[in-house]
């Protein structure tokens, strides 16, 4: 290693009910105008409202409510909620939803404060200011876009997926109230767990991990790991759903430390090709890329099972086939209770959509930080395993 950083600036607090009793954590921007950014799942059932309750014993004005976010925000809805935003004068944004929802945020709090066209901020570390404090109230559990730089925004017009890596978009608070999850539906509930635990593995086992990104990889996954049935299956346990949407966030300040690899190059082609939810094709690809990767990663997989107490008798290459061996055991029980897919012909791909997805997967940002090279024909055979 030539060089490594670590940066968790977010502030994280997680309480049930935090919904509508965390008027203390919000006191800090007393005075301030926010715009509200949620969407229409959250709007029918009353969730900005109540948000807007708690801002307003907390002093914060509201100048705007916008709950239209869609589940695959473009660069149109961004550049209008920057609109709504400036028209009321806001100075600070508080995001209450998914991923699409915390990223709207996030890239429209860049042309709040520096407006253009958001196309033209696309790329890495481009800011050098900060922006207005983002807060955010996750209401899925996976993504970890509460605590990451990264904001993912579609360009619907030429069909790509654009990327904003900067640290001043990082949320400045994360309220994580477990309370807002217990609506999710369990397979939704756990292919977002499963994203949460590709992020976890693949910044453990990725090129660009380090000491302070694996200490939180390796504690997500030992929550996950333990937690995933009891807190996703349609009879969820709701101190384990807690511990599932902490361990998400601890997940993301993992990867946004060092990257993800190939599961994630994978699951973003097989999004874009053949519309596969991230979690669900996170999920069917993660056992059969650790395979293709098992003698590259066989230590760091090893060690993973022994920190989650597997075969911690056995040598590396044992404990590591147990490690992956218990993975396939999760996914076949979460399939059973949950429905969660477990092969790409359930979800719709084709076999003649494999030489696009393996075209998107090769140029996929993340490829380049998978442990062992990824070729066409590596990518082939993986696609071919898990039909
Ligand atoms: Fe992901």
């Amino acid at each position: 290693m030539d060089f490594m950083q670590f940066h968790a600036p977010t502030k994280i607090v997680q309480s049930p009910g935090l919904l509508t009793s965390g008027e203390n954590e919000f006191s800090t921007y007393a005075g301030r105008r926010a715009i509200v950014i949620s969407d229409q799942v959250m709007a029918s059932l009353d969730v900005p409202e109540k948000l807007i309750r708690t801002l307003a014993v907390a002093g914060v004005k509201v100048g705007i409510v916008y709950t239209e976010v869609p589940q695959d925000s473009d660069l149109q809805v961004v550049s209008h909620v920057a609109e709504l935003g400036r028209n009321c004068g806001a100075n600070m944004l508080v995001a209450v939803g998914g991923g699409s929802v915390i990223d709207t945020a996030k890239a429209a709090n860049i042309l709040l404060n520096h407006g253009g066209e958001l196309k033209d901020y696309q790329g890495y570390q481009l800011l050098t200011e900060p922006l207005y404090p983002l807060v955010v109230i996750p209401t899925t559990i996976g993504t970890g876009s509460e605590v990451t730089p990264i904001a993912v925004i579609a360009d619907h017009e030429e069909m790509r997926k654009l990327s904003f890596v900067e640290r001043f978009i990082t949320p400045e608070l994360a309220l994580l109230d477990p309370e807002i999850t217990y609506t999710l539906p369990p397979k939704i509930a756990a292919a977002t767990v499963m994203d949460a635990l590709t992020h976890a593995i693949e910044s453990y086992t990725c090129l660009e991990h380090n000491p302070m990104s694996d200490m939180y990889a390796v504690q997500a996954i030992q929550l996950i790991l333990s937690e995933i049935v009891s807190g996703t299956s349609p009879e969820f346990d709701h101190d384990a759903r807690a511990k599932l949407q902490l361990a998400s966030t601890i997940a993301g300040v993992a990867f946004a430390n060092s990257m993800v690899g190939g599961v994630h190059s994978l699951a973003h082609a097989l999004g874009g090709v053949a519309k596969v939810p991230h979690g669900v094709a996170n999920s069917i690809v993660l056992v059969a890329m650790l395979r293709y990767n098992f003698d590259a990663i066989e230590d760091r997989l090893a060690h993973l099972a022994r920190a989650v107490s597997l075969n911690g008798a056995g040598d590396d290459s044992e404990a590591a086939k147990a490690l992956l061996f218990h993975l396939t055991e999760i996914q076949a029980l979460l399939h059973e209770l949950t429905g969660l897919p477990t092969k790409l012909q359930d979800v719709g791909v084709r076999k003649d959509q494999f030489a696009e997805i393996i075209d998107r997967a090769l140029e996929d940002g993340s490829t380049i930080y998978n442990p062992k090279e990824l070729t066409s024909e590596s990518l082939m055979a993986i696609l071919e395993e898990i039909y």
